[in-house]
């Protein structure tokens, strides 16, 4: 496993310390069969509409003339999964939630790594990774760190939905990937009462 560089460690260990924890760690669930068919297909019919992903300081090529990984958005797709599929949040986090964001699809290149890091602190509290499609040679887990900081890997299928507290959680695959693609989109909620319960103090 790489070692995350100093300066993403330090950010890293700052955004842990400001983040909440609710206390449920992770889960690794199925999505409903047919979210995923409509995932697979959305994946299918933009294939030519992928581009190289904007830089992200955790995600790395280290192959300098490869890109890390290929982004597609469409907002309207993303926002109809995110209401689609808070009721699963809500029903693993046991709360009421409220969308914070829905990002992908992601598809994760040949060679490329994440290194260990969290998730923004404020929106992406309650939030899952969702295998799309993958074409490897090799398992490319999801490394999670608990909140007593024992590791876990966890594959990912196409499928498999991993619930995780993205903020407070370290987590990465900072090994190469080695195989064609991963493809994963991401969705992110955060307590519906997040903002009052800040202003009382609770
Ligand atoms: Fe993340």
């Amino acid at each position: 496993m790489f070692d995350t560089p100093a300066h993403l460690e330090q950010q890293t260990r700052e955004q842990q310390a400001a983040a909440r924890y609710c206390g449920l760690g992770f889960k690794k669930a199925t999505l409903p069969s047919e979210v995923l068919q409509r995932l697979r297909q959305h994946l299918e019919t933009n294939s030519r509409r992928f581009r190289a992903e904007e830089p992200i300081d955790y995600l790395v090529n280290p192959d300098p003339g490869k890109i890390p990984a290929l982004y597609f958005e469409d907002k309207e797709f993303n926002a109809t999964l995110s209401r689609e599929l808070q009721g699963l949040h809500e029903e693993w986090a046991g709360r009421s939630l409220t969308e914070s964001a829905c990002y992908g699809i992601r598809v994760y290149q040949r060679g490329s790594f994440l290194y260990n890091h969290v998730d923004h602190t404020d929106t992406h509290i309650i939030s899952s990774s969702i295998c799309v499609d993958h074409r490897l040679d090799k398992p490319w887990p999801l490394y999670v760190e608990d909140i007593d900081g024992n590791p876990h890997q966890i594959d990912l299928d196409p499928g498999d939905i991993l619930f995780y507290e993205g903020a407070r959680l370290r987590h990465g695959r900072a090994y190469p990937l080695e195989g064609d693609y991963y493809a994963s989109i991401f969705v992110h909620y955060r307590p519906a009462n997040l903002w009052s319960s800040r202003l009382v103090g609770t």
